[in-house]
Formats: C-alpha cells, sequence, structure tokens
C-alpha cells in the first residue's frame, strides 16, 4: 500500500470531523474518496498531508508515519488541498520558479508541468489573467512539480464548468497512465466513477464502504438494471405493485428497476409470465445506488 490510515481520528469541539478511518490505497491506483459536504474529506486530507494532527491513529505512506517523521515522511507526495495560493501579480511561470526553489527542485522541471498540464502557452502570463480552470491546472501544476509517486487532490474540479471539469479530468487520467498513483476527493458521484478504479465513501467522518469500483458494483445489494421490455407502461404499472421492487422508472425509453441481486430472476419470471417481451436485461449500477444503499436517502451527496 502506497497511503493508508490506521484508525484516524479527529475531533473539532463535540463533532467527530473523522472516526476511527481505516484506509487502503494500493500502489497504481486513482482512488476516489467520496462524501457529501462537511463528512470529512478535507480534514482527512489535511492529516494525511501533516497540516494538522490526528486526536487518533496515523497516515502511513509507503509504511512510514507521517506523524512521527512529518515532511520526511512527505517526499514522495504532491497536494492540491483546497484552492491553491499564488500570487496573482506574478505569472505561472515565476510563482512554479519560486516554488521549486524553495523545495529544492530543478528548475528544468517548471516548463515540463506547464506543459504537462496545458499551460506552456501561457506560462508567461500573470496568473490573474488566468480561468478558474487554468488556477486549477496551475495547481496540479505546482503538486507534481517534485516528480511526486503519490498525488493528493481535493476536490480539483470544484468551482470549474464542465469544460475544466473534463480537463482536468483528461489530466488525472494522463497521470495516472503515466504511474501516478491518485488520492482524489469529490462529492460528485458520476465523476467519480468516471476516472477512478477505487473509492471509499465516507458520511459523518466514518467509513461507509471502499474498494475497487467494479467490486462494489458487482456486490452491491441493491441492483439497477435496465430491461428492454415492451410495451413499457404496462410493465411499469405491473411492477409498481410489487414490494420487493425498489424502484421502477423509465429512462429513455428503457425501464429500470431497483432490485436485490437474488430477486433478478423472479423479475424476468414475472414479466414474461404476463406475456411482456423482454429482449435485454443489462446491470446498469452506478455508485449512487451503491452510496444509497449504504447510507440511505436521508443523506445526500
Ligand atoms: N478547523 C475546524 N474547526 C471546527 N470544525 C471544523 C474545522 N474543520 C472542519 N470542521 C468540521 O469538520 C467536519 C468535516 O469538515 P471537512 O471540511 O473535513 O468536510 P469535507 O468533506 O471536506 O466537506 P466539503 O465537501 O464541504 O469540502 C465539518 O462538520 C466541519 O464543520
Ligand atoms: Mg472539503
Amino acid at each position: 500500500m502506497i497511503l493508508e490510515t490506521k484508525n484516524l481520528t479527529k475531533t473539532f469541539g463535540l463533532r467527530k470531523a473523522v472516526n476511527a478511518l481505516n484506509l487502503e490505497i494500493p500502489n497504481g491506483s486513482v482512488y476516489g474518496f467520496l462524501g457529501p459536504n462537511g463528512s470529512g474529506k478535507s480534514t482527512t486530507i489535511r492529516m494525511m498531508t501533516a497540516l494538522i494532527s490526528p486526536d487518533q491513529g496515523e497516515v502511513l505512506i509507503n509504511g512510514q508515519s507521517v506523524q512521527k517523521l512529518g515532511n520526511k515522511a512527505l517526499l514522495s507526495v504532491g497536494a492540491l488541498i483546497e484552492r491553491a495560493d499564488f500570487h496573482k501579480h506574478l505569472s505561472g511561470e515565476t510563482n512554479l520558479k519560486m516554488l521549486a526553489r524553495m523545495d529544492g527542485t530543478d528548475e528544468s522541471r517548471v516548463q515540463v508541468v506547464l506543459n504537462r498540464t496545458g499551460l506552456g502557452e501561457r506560462g508567461k502570463d500573470k496568473v490573474k489573467t488566468y480561468s478558474q480552470g487554468m488556477k486549477q491546472r496551475l495547481g496540479i501544476a505546482q503538486a507534481i512539480l517534485s516528480n511526486p509517486k503519490l498525488l493528493i487532490l481535493d476536490e480539483p474540479t470544484n468551482g470549474l464548468d464542465p469544460q475544466g471539469m473534463k480537463e482536468v479530468r483528461d489530466l488525472v487520467r494522463e497521470l495516472a497512465a503515466e504511474g501516478i498513483t491518485i488520492f482524489i476527493s469529490s462529492h460528485l458521484l458520476d465523476e467519480v466513477q468516471k476516472i477512478c478504479s477505487h473509492v471509499a465513501m465516507i458520511s459523518q467522518g466514518e467509513l461507509k464502504t471502499a474498494g475497487p469500483i467494479e467490486v462494489l458494483l458487482k456486490n452491491s445489494d441493491l441492483l439497477v438494471t435496465e430491461i428492454h421490455v415492451d410495451p413499457i407502461a404496462p410493465a411499469i404499472k405491473l411492477l409498481s405493485t410489487q414490494s420487493w421492487i425498489h424502484r421502477c422508472e423509465e429512462k429513455n425509453g428503457l425501464l429500470n428497476v431497483g432490485v436485490s441481486l437474488d430477486k433478478i430472476s423472479d423479475l424476468i419470471q414475472l414479466l414474461v409470465q404476463n406475456n411482456f417481451q423482454v429482449s435485454a436485461v443489462i446491470p446498469r449500477t452506478s455508485l449512487e445506488d451503491v452510496f444509497l444503499s449504504k447510507v440511505g436517502e436521508e443523506s445526500q451527496i
């Protein structure tokens, strides 16, 4: 494991922001850290990067304790936490050069990371002329300046428009393909599903479920299937009367049904016995379905 948390706990006043959190992030993964606003994502990430101390537990990077060794354990880690703070009246390039000098990173890396994040042409412009998306990419450029093996990103797409979000997503994918392990927090389920290999879901500081996304989708208690059935409206009417069907709706002309895995054959049988034409049954469980089955409807993400 490149990154682990063991019994990580942080209390603010009476509120447990992070409660006995155990995470295991395998080398080479793109690990999504998913939870609603206020669930403890940033607090966890601040403990991972030694910005705050836990009340209990510890963070291990390649087996080394961040709490015991401080910045020494963080040498192979790059991070973008909340919004990166740059000198706005200076250029992106000058900002990065200053940071490189402070870290003892070779200045030749500055142009490399500017190019890498699509800012090669704009490096000499002042940061105050950058769009939100460009500022965020400059933040990622800063995070990869020292060629880290592990990149920790706290909601890097926050505040970006769909195009800006896509640019950051593409960049994350490319960095992952180059072999960097990425731990990325988000409150956007579909975004995590798009780019991550693994996910941990937290709610109110507690871990609800974690693992490879494929496994979570396959083992979800609530299975959502897309059913190609004809005619559709009477099928919905029939299924809506069954108590073991959790959800039944039409989506783009197809039927989406939420049932538990052991009820799939009953579902198909019921439709066929009632003379409906069933031509396909396709699993369509999303992370949202997993989240709802683990955390419950009351906790909106
Ligand atoms: N410095 C602090 N002092 C007091 N309470 C805090 C502090 N930092 C965080 N909290 C509280 O801890 C809880 C978790 O906050 P945190 O910022 O970790 O959540 P988050 O998952 O990052 O949320 P968001 O999606 O809004 O960024 C919240 O209830 C928050 O109010
Ligand atoms: Mg946060």
